[in-house]
């Protein structure tokens, strides 16, 4: 341990480890508007414990829970983790990384120093009650968000990890490039993938919201790389070029309709009818771009109340909605009716399982799926890009933050 402090871009010797880092910190006081929220600031390297692992940071993918956490709604992340034990009156999120394995606690033998990772943000407790690594870890109570749920995130020159959140990182990619795609990457995944008999096979009809983003372009790309039809809903003419680009057989410009959010009041016949010839035609859009009249089998859902009751009403029979988040707010309105008469599932998901991260990992290193950085900031703009991020003004793609990658 030395006393020194190194500046971003720049690395002790490999294995040696500073007193102090740069973080880019969340406080109680700062909670808001994340383009304000994000501090940098010097803070102690973490020490780590037995299955742990101190990885030096290369680059640090930008994800939305960097975006609720900075704003201390709908969870303050802070009291949370305190809750939980840990002591810093600071949190520091990031959820996605590439970098560099710098030191290994004694139990730990999957990685060894000097190795080169991507971060998947999967966390649980491995002697919990409920904890099962061969079925689906992420059901375990114990599971959580490294980065949101656990302190010592991405946004710091090092970072604490559990042992079995490294992968390998692909030889191919930059270090901005595999900094960005496991979070988005493995959720899609799983979303796609992890709920069977409503998986992605040939030709399976699959409806995407926010296409062009980060959960979105994986979705596409992912839905393509297994043989079946993406189409993605966007707002925008630049995001519909770019999904087509990355796979989408078509898109839909939600733009062009207005019946968003909560469903009418189901009494109001006027208002119902409305509703539903509206709905109607987003679907007839779905089943000209599909040239069948085939409603879709899967449709990827993370927009949310805005969203919801038009992918209830456009899911196919016996097919599934699957939902990881609610960018546009949670209280989301269902017409059962659809839901029961047409056997169709609402199904949520939340991060991945060890088989999602290496079936994603895979895809990544086979060159079946590339990860889309729409830009790299600096490390002292990571409250202006979780801005960006938060106003849906940021790029196709996903943003990421160089670390030690710095030149
Ligand atoms: N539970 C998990 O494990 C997990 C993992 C990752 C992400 N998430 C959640 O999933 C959400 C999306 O994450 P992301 O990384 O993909 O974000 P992102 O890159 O910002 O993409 C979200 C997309 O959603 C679309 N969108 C925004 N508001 C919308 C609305 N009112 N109606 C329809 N579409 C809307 C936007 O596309 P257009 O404007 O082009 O339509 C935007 O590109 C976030 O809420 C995040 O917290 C959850």
């Amino acid at each position: 341990m030395t006393d020194k402090i190194y500046p971003i871009g720049q690395l002790p010797k490999i294995g040696e480890i500073p007193e102090l880092m740069y973080a880019a910190t969340l406080r109680k006081n700062k909670y808001g508007e994340p383009k304000k929220a994000f501090t940098i600031e010097k803070v102690p390297v973490p020490v780590i414990g037995k299955n742990e692992v101190l990885i030096a940071v290369m680059a640090a993918g930008v994800n939305y829970d960097g975006v609720w956490a900075a704003l201390g709604k709908p969870v303050d992340i802070i009291k949370q983790n305190q809750r939980k034990g840990y002591k810093e009156e600071y949190q520091i999120c990031g959820s996605d990384a590439s970098g560099i394995v710098w030191k290994i606690g004694e139990k730990v033998t999957n990685v060894k120093i000097g190795d080169e990772v991507v971060i998947s943000c999967g966390v649980w407790n491995i002697n919990a009650k409920d904890f099962s690594k061969s079925k689906t870890p992420m059901e375990s109570n114990s599971s959580g968000i490294w980065g949101y749920d656990t302190n010592y995130g991405s946004f710091a020159q090092f970072s604490l990890v559990k042992d079995f959140q490294c992968y390998s990182k692909p030889k191919h990619l930059s270090w901005e490039e595999s900094s960005a795609y496991m979070l988005t990457g493995a959720t899609a995944y799983r979303q796609l993938m992890g709920f069977s008999p409503n998986i992605v096979s040939k030709n399976t009809p699959v409806l995407i919201w926010g296409g062009a983003g980060g959960l979105g372009s994986m979705a596409i790309q992912i839905t393509a790389a297994l043989k079946g039809k993406p189409i993605a809903v966007v707002s925008s003419k630049e995001k519909e070029e770019y999904c087509k680009k990355i796979g989408a057989i078509g898109t839909i410009n939600r733009k062009k309709y207005s019946h968003w959010g909560r469903l009418p009041n189901i009494n109001n016949e006027i208002e119902m009818n409305k509703w539903t010839i509206s709905a109607k035609k987003i679907l007839s859009e779905f089943q000209t771009i599909l040239k069948d009249n085939l409603r879709p089998m899967i449709v990827f859902e993370h927009s949310g109340e805005d969203t919801i009751p038009t992918s209830v009403f456009m899911c196919g029979t016996g097919g599934m909605i699957v939902i990881c988040g609610g960018t546009s707010g949670y209280n989301a309105d269902v017409d059962l009716r659809y839901l029961w008469v047409k056997q169709k599932r609402l199904q949520g998901s939340h991060f991945a399982n060890p088989s999602d991260c290496e079936g994603i990992n895979h895809l990544v290193k086979e060159k079946k799926i590339k990860p889309m950085i729409s830009k790299i900031y600096k490390f002292n703009e990571i409250g202006v890009a979780h801005q960006k991020l938060k106003d849906n003004k940021n790029h196709p793609g996903q943003m990421t933050i160089q670390v030690g990658s710095k030149k």
